[in-house]
């Protein structure tokens, strides 16, 4: 019936626009990735997920809201002498687009990091994701300048470069990260194509989904071209918390002498998600032709005035509470989780062995072994898609994503991503029993399909 109304309108008159007439990104597989996840998640309520990269909520049972406001507003209200009803209205008011929090931020790097920039040069954003997309919008001016990802990657930013309409190169990572050769080779491919690599995006500590760490000497190679080749580093530090600590590396931002690298936060992980809040430094100086000189982070406040207009107060005022309380530090918030999960991603590696390493390789099944981080990424001798998704969700309870929706040129068919972080032992534990029997499965019936007579 819809199909013989007139264009532009469903049978009962209702407006009906075309799906090739709404933004591009829409028909994007990877923007899709997300909700179809979510959507598998939601039709099986009794499968055990390795699928989200969310934090483990019981981790936050004992969390007092309340108790982390009062600590912020007192705090606000000593730091900007206010009284203590003035400081508690700070919470339900508009708020400045560049943050409230910026003072405690700015204390922690300078403390965790020795990163030295005013809290003027920090913005809090809601999420890393905003902050992805302000530092997009704001570095690429079209139509030559594209964004580069080490692929596979983490959807949000590609996907918010999709949504801005900036052009992504896809740099293959490396079995430790990001090759600097590869990067050099792509920007001077970019410029014989008269276009510029603006940005790189990068994480450097247990990326997702790959779990890689990038070396020291490879952070400073990667710095020393981001010079050469006037390249901004969008680094996300999001999993840098979960190394132990005699294995933590300083961060791109830390060992960046000439103001190359913009970084990305998040207390997603940290603290709670449900809270987004998350931050970006950008102390670099933008200058314009009249000899006005500002922050970067003033821009991508500006920006920010028209896309969210301020960060929750709220939401800033609890992980500003905790964050506090951790002696404003990052690294002691960090220090509280990190153990748990490096306990978490022991069992999932543990129980992988257990009740798949005898004979996995023979048959084509690998994985590898992150020091930290959230995730495992394993490769099956078959191709990994939705329809194997829905099979294992269906038929033995279990779920993961597919590698592919985090390769940005297309990649990753044969491989999965399994994520310790929402789980608990004893689930991982059964989870992973599920996985070996689903493999068991799955690899027989491929075997039986390869052996059996074609007929023809
Ligand atoms: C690498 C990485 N960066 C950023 C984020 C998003 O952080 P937020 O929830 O603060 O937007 C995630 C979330 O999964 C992530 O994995």
């Amino acid at each position: 019936v819809v199909g013989q109304a007139p264009a532009g309108m469903s049978g009962d008159g209702a407006l009906q626009l075309a799906a090739e007439d709404l933004h591009e990104a829409l028909q994007d597989p990877l923007l899709g990735a997300l909700g179809f996840l979510n959507e598998v998640m939601a039709r099986y309520p009794d499968a055990i997920s390795f699928a989200p990269g969310a934090p483990n909520p019981a981790l936050l049972d004992e969390l007092d809201v309340a108790a982390q406001l009062d600590r912020c507003v007192a705090h606000f209200a000593r730091s900007r002498g206010l009284s203590a009803r003035a400081a508690r209205r700070m919470l339900f008011e508009y708020a400045p687009s560049r943050g409230l929090i910026n003072d405690l931020l700015a204390e922690a790097l300078r403390r965790d990091e020795g990163i030295d920039v005013p809290s003027d040069a920090i913005v809090v954003t809601v999420g890393a994701q905003e902050a992805m997309l302000l530092v997009v919008r704001a570095l690429c001016r079209a139509p030559d300048d594209m964004l580069a990802v080490v692929s596979p990657c983490f959807v949000g930013i590609a996907g918010a470069a999709r949504l801005l309409d900036v052009p992504v190169i896809a740099i293959d990572e490396g079995e430790h990260g990001v090759e600097v050769a590869a990067v050099e080779a792509a920007c001077r491919r970019a410029r014989a194509g008269g276009k510029r690599i603006r940005a790189l995006y990068v994480a450097p500590d247990f990326s997702n989904p790959s779990g890689t760490v990038l070396g020291l000497d490879a952070r400073r190679r990667l710095l020393e071209l981001a010079r050469r080749e006037h390249l901004v580093l969008i680094e996300d530090c999001t999993y840098g918390f979960t190394a132990a600590p005699d294995a933590e590396l300083p961060s791109l931002k830390a060992l960046d002498a000439t103001g190359h690298v913009v970084m990305l936060g998040t207390f997603a992980k940290l603290c709670l998600p449900g809270a987004r809040v998350g931050f970006v430094v950008a102390d670099q100086v933008v200058a314009d032709g009249g000899g006005t000189r500002r922050l970067l982070a003033d821009e991508l406040a500006t920006l920010k005035s028209v896309v969210t207009v301020n960060t929750s107060p709220i939401g800033q005022a609890v992980v500003g509470g905790m964050l506090l309380e951790a002696g404003c530090s990052l690294a002691a918030l960090g220090r509280m989780r990190s153990r748990t999960y490096r306990h978490r991603l022991a069992s999932l590696l543990d129980a992988l062995d257990r009740h798949l390493l005898p004979g996995a390789a023979a048959v084509g099944v690998s994985w590898n072994r992150p020091a930290g981080g959230f995730f495992v990424r394993m490769r099956l001798p078959v191709p990994v898609d939705a329809a194997l998704l829905e099979r294992s969700a269906s038929q033995f309870g279990v779920l993961w994503a597919p590698m592919s929706s985090f390769h940005v040129g297309g990649g990753g068919h044969d491989e999965l991503r399994l994520s310790c972080s929402y789980l608990e032992p004893a689930e991982i534990e059964e989870g992973v029993g599920r996985l070996s029997r689903f493999l068991h499965a799955t690899i027989r019936r491929e075997d039986a399909h390869r052996d059996a007579p074609t007929g023809r």
